[in-house]
């Protein structure tokens, strides 16, 4: 099992709500210099946005694989164990082509458009039931349940077991705490028993009959005469829950905390020119996703971020930080729709390992925020809602428990 590299050993913050904007530490960081090291944890960190995009990208020099990670989540009980096919997110190029090309194959633009009148259908439903004029949770009422109910209805989950799958995913992926280690370990390797225990039998009446969704697709692609197995593809459903569901319920929740609090002229703007919607999308991963960050391990030594860097040394590369560089991107601490270049954040990464998720995360967004402009005519915040109280650790760093707003 590898050895997680935990925030607080990089950078204590005094409150969740300082982690959740963590802007004053970012703007310090980048003007300190590209790369410090960090006693504490034994890491260096790399903040630039050349240096964090040459530490994803130059696999050459800084690898994926290695003993130490800040992904908190486990796809399976023991990742050393865990099939060569599925662990391409541990592996560098050329080993881990095979396992991505499988898996990319279910994420085909062809497969997104195909699915895109899924999605909206689910993001329509969870918006319409919204009340007029009410205060509503957001992310009870559509941050935490659509990106589950989008990835069961594309893996093909039959519809009556949707809520049994969502209670695997919620305890699967729960954050890693030092504290309740043992706790949290034992809930999830039961909860991956009965996953495997339920999956199986459903692979095997697809098999039977394949139909338009991801397991189909697992189960139809094939890479230089190789197939998944069962197994395999158990496994790969896991790997895309763990990547794809908390993240994406992060990114709507901090949306909407942006139409909320950063700019409240916003909605209306969209309401107008839905035609921003795009570059919206764009700048909400760039300015509100912010505890995005990967570890790499120096594989030779090199001097290529400016330090002397020694084979085993672990860097870890902050993308939200390289989000706010000022030499990439002007005024780079308003969140701004118009600005020309926000496509080009680090959210996903870059490189060999880029988001095979980010067209589907982007089309989420997107149709959500389609919808509510479409739905509504006015959001409004809740004067006595307090940030401090309404956060919670998680893989994403701090995230909302609840939102409470109004729309019109
Ligand atoms: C990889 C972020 C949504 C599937 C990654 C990486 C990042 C990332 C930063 C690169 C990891 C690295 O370089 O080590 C995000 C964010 C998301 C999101 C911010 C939402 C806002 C999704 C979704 C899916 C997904 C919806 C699938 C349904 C994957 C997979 C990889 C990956 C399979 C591994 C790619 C590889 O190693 O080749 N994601 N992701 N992600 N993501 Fe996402």
């Amino acid at each position: 099992m590898k050895e997680i590299i935990s925030l607080e050993d990089i950078k204590h913050f005094d409150s969740r709500s300082e982690q959740f904007q963590p802007l004053e530490w970012y703007k310090s960081m980048l003007e300190s210099g590209s790369i410090r090291y960090n006693e504490n944890s034994d890491t260096w960190n790399a903040f630039k946005y050349d240096v964090v995009k040459t530490v994803l990208s130059d696999y050459e020099h800084f690898s994926s694989e290695g003993d130490r990670t800040t992904i908190s989540v486990k796809f399976s009980e023991d990742d050393k164990q865990m099939n060569s096919k599925v662990n391409f997110l541990k592996m560098d190029p050329p080993n881990n082509r095979k396992g991505r090309s499988l898996l990319a194959s279910a994420f085909t633009p062809r497969s997104l458009e195909n699915w895109k009148p899924r999605i909206n259908q689910i993001a329509e439903n969870l918006i319409i039931q919204i009340e007029k004029g009410k205060t509503e949770d957001i992310v009870a009422a559509l941050a935490n349940p659509m990106p589950a109910m989008v990835m069961s209805d594309l893996l093909g989950i039959p519809k009556p077991d949707v809520i049994k799958f969502k209670k695997w995913v919620d305890i699967l992926f729960l954050p890693y705490d030092k504290s309740k280690k043992d706790v949290i370990d034992n809930q999830k390797n039961q909860a991956i028993k009965e996953f495997f225990t339920y999956l199986q039998p459903v692979i095997i009446e697809k098999r039977q009959q394949l139909q338009d969704d991801i397991i189909s697709d697992l189960i139809r692609a094939e890479v230089d005469g190789e197939r998944l197995t069962d197994f395999e593809i158990i496994e790969m459903t896991m790997a895309i829950l763990g990547a794809g569901v908390e993240t994406t319920s992060h990114m709507i929740s901090t949306s909407f905390y942006a139409l909320l609090y950063d700019d409240k002229e916003l909605f209306s703007e969209l309401k107008a020119h839905p035609e921003y919607i795009d570059w919206t999308v764009e700048e909400m991963l760039r300015y509100r996703f912010h505890m995005s960050r990967r570890d790499r391990t120096v594989k030779k030594d090199n001097n290529l971020l400016g330090v002397d860097l020694k084979k085993g040394d672990v860097v870890v590369a902050w993308m939200s930080a390289a989000n706010m560089d000022e030499e990439m991107f002007e005024e780079p601490f308003q969140l701004n729709i118009h600005r020309k270049n926000n496509k080009k954040h680090l959210t996903f990464g870059n490189g060999p390992h880029f988001c095979l998720g980010a067209p589907l995360a982007r089309l989420e967004l997107k149709l959500i925020l389609e919808n509510l402009v479409k739905h509504f005519t006015k959001i409004e915040s809740v004067e006595s809602f307090e940030l401090e109280s309404n956060l919670t650790d998680s893989a994403t760093g701090q995230t909302l428990t609840a939102l409470p707003l109004k729309l019109y």
